[in-house]
């Protein structure tokens, strides 16, 4: 999220010593969206995930702890996230059940249908080009497997933090979308069962769609 210091690349891109501040301080302030998100769906022992955006490793941390047969990926474009995510994960890693890369949305690097869950957590807003990154997820996740979209923010939310993101939108280049315009966005690249669930209060908002 763009805050009032200039960070706004730091939320984007975190990169250095203040994109390793904001990777900790997100790891901390994003844990309990992240909890209600995972709360919408079954994550389950034998699950194969992917977390996009997984900047300082939380979510492939929760995830890990919640498929405890499975394996969890994490990718980010940003060096420092995956630094960060390897760091943070670093017993899943040599245990062969966490694996993190650096790596774009824009291009996976996975073969078709790989992945029972893929998670996006705070992230999506970011993607350079939403519809075609939202294809190249589709394409990794399995037959049958979902995706879900978790974000503290969307357009026409009433908290405090929706309403500054969405007047700075302009100058940041964040995608603030609706929930209609996310429900299109699942169905453009091809989700069915798509379902969403808002927090008006908080302006919280967590969309799941699945591959047929
Ligand atoms: C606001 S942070 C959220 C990090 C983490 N998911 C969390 O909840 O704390 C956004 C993350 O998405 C990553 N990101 C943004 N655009 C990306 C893209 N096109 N491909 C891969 N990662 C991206 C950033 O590098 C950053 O680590």
């Amino acid at each position: 999220m763009p805050n009032r210091t200039g960070g706004v690349t730091q939320f984007q891109l975190p990169t250095g010593w203040r994109g390793r501040l904001t990777l900790r301080r997100m790891n901390r302030s994003h844990s309990g969206l992240t909890d209600w998100g995972l709360t919408h769906i079954t994550v389950e022992p034998k699950y194969t995930s992917l977390d996009v955006g997984c900047g300082g490793g939380r979510t492939v941390g929760k995830l890990a702890a919640l498929a405890t047969q499975g394996k969890v990926y994490g990718v980010d474009y940003s060096e420092d996230s995956v630094a960060m995510s390897k760091k943070i994960n670093a017993a899943a890693i040599r245990a062969g059940r966490a694996e993190i890369a650096k790596a774009s949305v824009s291009q996976l690097p996975f073969p078709d249908n790989t992945f029972d869950l893929i998670t996006a957590v705070e992230t999506h807003f970011w993607w350079s080009n939403l519809p075609t990154d939202m294809r190249e997820v589709f394409r990794v996740t399995k037959r049958g497997g979902i995706f879900i979209v978790v974000a503290e923010v969307y357009k026409g939310a009433t908290s405090t933090v929706s309403r500054w993101t969405e007047k700075q939108a302009p100058q940041t280049g964040i995608a603030m979308l609706t929930p209609d315009e996310h429900r299109d966005l699942f169905t453009n690249a091809g989700f069915v069962d798509i379902h969403l669930d808002i927090d008006a209060e908080k302006g919280w908002i967590c969309v799941t769609g699945r591959k047929v």
